[in-house]
């Protein structure tokens, strides 16, 4: 049995997308469990770019079949879209290749009005949300009453459920929020032809995927966010809206923890951050603007530039404990090339305390200043490495240097973008 979940380790965008596609070359199926189109995940390969939203990274593998599964919230919409554009592209050329669950809740035009008002009326205090209606969704679904993908395929369960949707989200567009109304007959008639041309990938996913397990599949599941965006564990309320760590990967595809073999976390080889929130080791100055640069750091679903600062240990040592990691893969090494020297923050200074753990009050988060410890950098150009020993010796000790202060293991190291620039030190399907 080998299934393997990749999470985010950090605050997203970590590089999930680019290792996923790795690991697919050693899997039968490939699942995204969670989140929705506030997801960006970009692959390159041999110098084509890709980015997914919905649809899993694996998908550039042919035969290998691809899962949305039940804990995602679907905009229909963006789905077809993104379906288009890969059938343009040449690949998905058997619909039979992505599966879609039944049971996952549909993002409907309400939700990101929604989604814009209530952002807008935060002002300062605004969580910097990516405005795909994704909070307001997951409103719906633990409220019972969202609009799900089989709903969709029910023309009068789906009238009768979108009314009384429209009643509550009407009002309170109009009245609280002095936003637009969204019109019955044009929604219903619009979500209804979506439903049909998704028709052909509906099926019960967690049937599915449990099945193929039992007849020996290796399975990857896609996290989307990152761990320190969990709903439950994360810098609340500057998170998004679902459990984005592992435990989340079983309970949105209806697969059993006895069933995973390994977590893997991805994590820069710094930090990064979209949207508001606590970030202790952001920096402000040319070094912070170097690294967004080099590293390209604008946002793959908004553009919006991404906050940069140093490697934080605390965060990724959370983010082993949550999710039990059994490994780290480390992106953007490349990036830090150049770099006199470079910091790592091992632990906080909260009121003059120091703090190994990360703080669990938004307040105490806020307040937290990084302990540093410096290392050498290097000047190199490293994204021709292929085998730990190519790197150069300042580069191997700064990643032993993370074990070190993470407790965890770096299976794999990214020194660039494309699929070939990779580093495997531990495969999780083989171990
Ligand atoms: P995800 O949401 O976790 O999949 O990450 P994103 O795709 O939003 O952001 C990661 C970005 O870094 C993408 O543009 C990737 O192509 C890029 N990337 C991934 N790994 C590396 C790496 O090792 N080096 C460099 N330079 N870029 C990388
Ligand atoms: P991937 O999968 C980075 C952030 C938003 C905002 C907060 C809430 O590409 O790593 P939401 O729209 O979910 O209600 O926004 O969460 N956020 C992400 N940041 N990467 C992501 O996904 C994100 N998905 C949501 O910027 O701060
Ligand atoms: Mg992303």
């Amino acid at each position: 049995m080998k299934s393997v979940i990749v999470i985010g380790a950090q605050w997203g965008d970590e590089g999930k997308g680019k290792i996923v596609d790795i690991y697919s070359e050693f899997a039968d199926t490939i699942v995204r469990p969670t989140g929705g189109n506030n997801a960006g995940h970009t692959l390159v390969v041999k110098g084509e770019k890709f980015v997914f939203h919905l649809i899993p990274s694996g998908i550039l593998h042919p035969g290998k079949k691809c899962v949305i599964s039940n804990g995602v919230v679907v905009d229909p919409k963006v789905l077809l879209s993104e379906i288009g554009r890969l059938k343009e592209r040449g690949y998905l050329q058997d619909d039979s290749q992505l599966k879609v669950g039944l049971l996952a809740n549909v993002i409907l035009p309400y939700h990101i009005l929604l989604d814009k008002a209530r952002e807008e009326r935060l002002g300062d205090r605004k969580i910097g949300t990516t405005a795909r209606g994704i909070g307001p969704c997951y409103e719906d679904k633990i409220a019972r009453t969202g609009i799900r993908l089989c709903d969709l395929v029910r023309p009068n369960a789906f009238a009768e459920k979108l009314r009384a949707g429209l009643e509550l989200k009407n009002f309170l567009l109009k009245n609280y929020y002095g936003a637009g109304e969204v019109p019955f007959q044009g929604t219903y008639e619009e979500y209804l032809a979506y439903g049909e041309r998704l028709s052909v990938h509906l099926i019960d996913t967690s049937l599915f995927i449990n099945e193929e397990i039992r007849q020996g599949a290796k399975v990857l599941f896609e996290g989307a966010q990152g761990t320190l965006l969990d709903i439950d564990h994360g810098t609340y309320p500057f998170v998004t809206s679902s459990n984005t760590t592992a435990g989340g990967a079983c309970t949105g595809s209806g697969v059993s923890p006895t069933k995973i073999s390994a977590v893997i976390g991805v994590s820069k080889a710094y930090a990064t951050r979209v949207g508001g929130g606590p970030f202790p080791t952001e920096l402000f100055d040319e070094e912070g603007q170097g690294i967004r640069d080099r590293g390209n750091e604008y946002g793959s679903t908004t553009g919006r530039p991404r906050r940069c600062g140093w490697f934080d240990a605390p965060v990724v040592r959370y983010a082993a404990r949550l999710n039990g990691l059994s490994g780290v893969a480390l992106t953007k090494l490349d990036v830090l090339s150049g770099m006199p020297r470079l910091k790592v923050c091992v632990a906080y200074e909260v009121d003059g305390v120091r703090r190994d753990q990360v703080p669990l009050s938004l307040e105490d988060f806020e307040a937290a200043k990084p302990v540093f410890e410096q290392v050498e950098g290097w000047k190199e150009d490293i994204s021709s490495a292929r085998e730990f020993g190519d790197l150069p010796k300042a580069a191997r000790k700064y990643v032993h240097m993370l074990e070190d202060v993470t407790g965890v293991e770096i299976s794999l190291v990214s020194v660039g973008a494309d699929r070939n620039e990779t580093i495997i030190r531990k495969n999780p399907f083989r171990a």
